[in-house]
């Protein structure tokens, strides 16, 4: 829900996860710093999916490709001519909106009309309540689900024949109102290219018009030979990167969902032609169980295959998650043919083939791919972790159960009272600890709030240093999810710690 998303915003701040881009100048739209406890959380999550990319298959090598690729990278992929969103600007209000978008939004509100009339239904029938003869039968539920019907078929040939004028009619016979002035005078719909640009050369005059990669995936393409001969790879093999991407984006709400300066996590994935969907369903699969082996809650996760693809791909789906604002992309896989491939042998006019020798031929492989944005991972951990419990005692806690592995901290170690010599017992405990795992050392404030402070930050252990610790070299450790405590001796704690912490 919406307070959800605020909750998870505030947090995020209070805590130094994210802040808003150039605070003090009151920010920049859809851009987004990582703070003290974020960049950990976020190098975390790299790590944590190059470990299961790169490490764990033998046949996937990584990638560190430049932001600045040459001009006709984007000719080649399409992304020059095609990667563009239909923009209309309202005439009063000067907010410009995505056209497509506000038509969508306007379907929404018959989808709405017939949850409404649904639960009206359950309502006076009861438990006698037949959900699909109500849909099925209902004369209101029937004339809006023709509407939607309609208007859902118009939007596809929209789409199908690139008919911006027949957008804009609809608009104007839909009688869509802008959502700020509620004024219907709009413009003409226009095609805008989500790339950003920029100049090349220091030289006026002399400069040339250069754009900011809007996906990682070119990089691997024209680097494909390159890995591939000095890396003696057979295949299938895979080269995976992660790194910043750059839209424009229009619609840019949501927090961290949206931006337009964020990073993705990519693989693509090389294989005989022919194989290809053998392999994307591989894929498909792997990716699932590595988001699921967080153990983040399975319900979390849904699989929306593509029915409707894009003109590169022969079979793609979204890997979905149950974000604050609904079910939305975390992940897409796709199966990309040999279209990318083939696009760069034409443009750059280079050979981009294998030579097989189990097959004894040379050809442009397949590729599938996977590609998942790290800022949207970093959404999902967060905001599935993010709990208000109300404790047996009838008292609540904020707490940041984020999975050990990923936790910025896995430790604070904590002395009891600031006297005694327990600080310095403490800092010796990190001082040993460090070198295995982050720590943080706190000695303000009572006891119970500085649990309460590590509950909300996510870390799993929380380590107190007590008079007893000076006299048999024994602590108690909390554990951040059930709150128990436990006396152990200070040589287990690495052992205790690292069984939670490395998966
Ligand atoms: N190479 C394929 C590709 O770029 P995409 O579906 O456009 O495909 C892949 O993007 C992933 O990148 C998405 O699933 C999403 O997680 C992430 N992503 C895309 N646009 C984003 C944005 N504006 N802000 C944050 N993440 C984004």
């Amino acid at each position: 829900s919406e307070d959800k998303l605020k909750e998870v915003i505030s947090h995020a701040k209070a805590y130094g996860y994210v802040f808003p881009s150039s605070e003090i100048y009151d920010g920049l739209s859809a851009t987004y710093d990582y703070g003290q406890l974020g960049v950990e959380l976020k190098n975390n999550i790299k790590q944590y999916w190059w470990k299961a990319m790169v490490q764990m298959n033998e046949e996937i090598v990584g990638l560190d490709a430049a932001i600045f690729m040459h001009p006709k990278t984007w000719e080649a992929s399409g992304h020059t001519e095609a990667f563009n969103d239909p923009m209309i600007d309202n005439k009063d209000s000067k907010k410009r909106y995505r056209a497509d978008v506000l038509v969508e939004e306007h379907i929404e509100k018959y989808r709405d009309k017939i949850a409404k009339d649904v639960k009206k239904g359950r309502k006076r029938f009861g438990d006698d309540f037949d959900e699909v003869q109500f849909l099925a039968t209902n004369p209101n539920v029937k004339r809006n689900q023709a509407k939607i019907d309609e208007l859902e078929a118009q939007l596809e040939s929209i789409f199908k024949n690139d008919d911006l004028p027949a957008l804009k009619d609809m608009i104007d016979d839909l009688g869509i109102a802008c959502p700020v002035s509620g004024s219907k005078n709009w413009t003409e719909v226009r095609q805008f290219n989500l790339m950003f640009s920029t100049e090349l050369g220091s030289v006026a005059g002399d400069a040339s018009k250069i754009y900011l990669r809007p996906e990682t995936a070119q990089g691997i393409f024209v680097n494909f030979l390159n890995v591939q001969k000095t890396g003696r790879l057979k295949i299938p093999f895979g080269i995976a990167q992660i790194g910043k991407a750059f839209r424009n984006e229009i619609v840019a709400r949501q927090f961290v969902f949206r931006m337009r300066e964020f990073e993705q996590m990519e693989m693509q994935y090389f294989v005989r032609p022919g194989e290809e969907l053998k392999w994307y369903e591989h894929w498909k699969e792997k990716r699932n169980r590595w988001h699921k082996a967080l153990g983040l809650g399975e319900e979390f996760y849904r699989d929306h295959d593509h029915i409707q693809l894009a003109h590169y791909a022969n079979a793609a789906s979204d890997i979905e998650f149950d974000f604050p604002m609904g079910f939305k992309e975390l992940e897409g896989i796709h199966s990309r043919t040999d279209f990318d491939l083939k696009k760069h042998e034409e443009h750059s006019g280079k050979k981009l083939q294998f030579y097989d020798p189990e097959m004894k031929e040379s050809y442009v492989p397949y590729v599938v791919e996977t590609s998942v944005g790290l800022d949207r991972m970093f959404l999902a951990v967060f905001s599935a972790s993010l709990k208000n419990e109300t404790l047996e005692d009838g008292s609540e806690r904020v707490v940041l159960s984020i999975p050990p592995a990923l936790a910025p901290y896995k430790v604070a170690v904590m002395p009891l009272t600031k006297k005694d010599g327990l600080p310095e017992k403490a800092m010796a405990i990190i001082d040993d600890l460090k070198y295995d795992f982050t720590c943080q050392y706190d000695d303000k404030d009572s006891i119970g709030k500085r649990y309460r402070r590590q509950d909300a930050i996510g870390t799993p252990f929380h380590v107190t240093v007590d008079h007893q610790t000076l006299e048999d070299n024994t602590v108690t450790i909390r554990d951040r999810d059930t709150m128990k405590q436990e006396r152990v001796k200070i040589t287990d704690l690495d052992q205790i710690i690292d069984e939670k912490v490395n998966m």
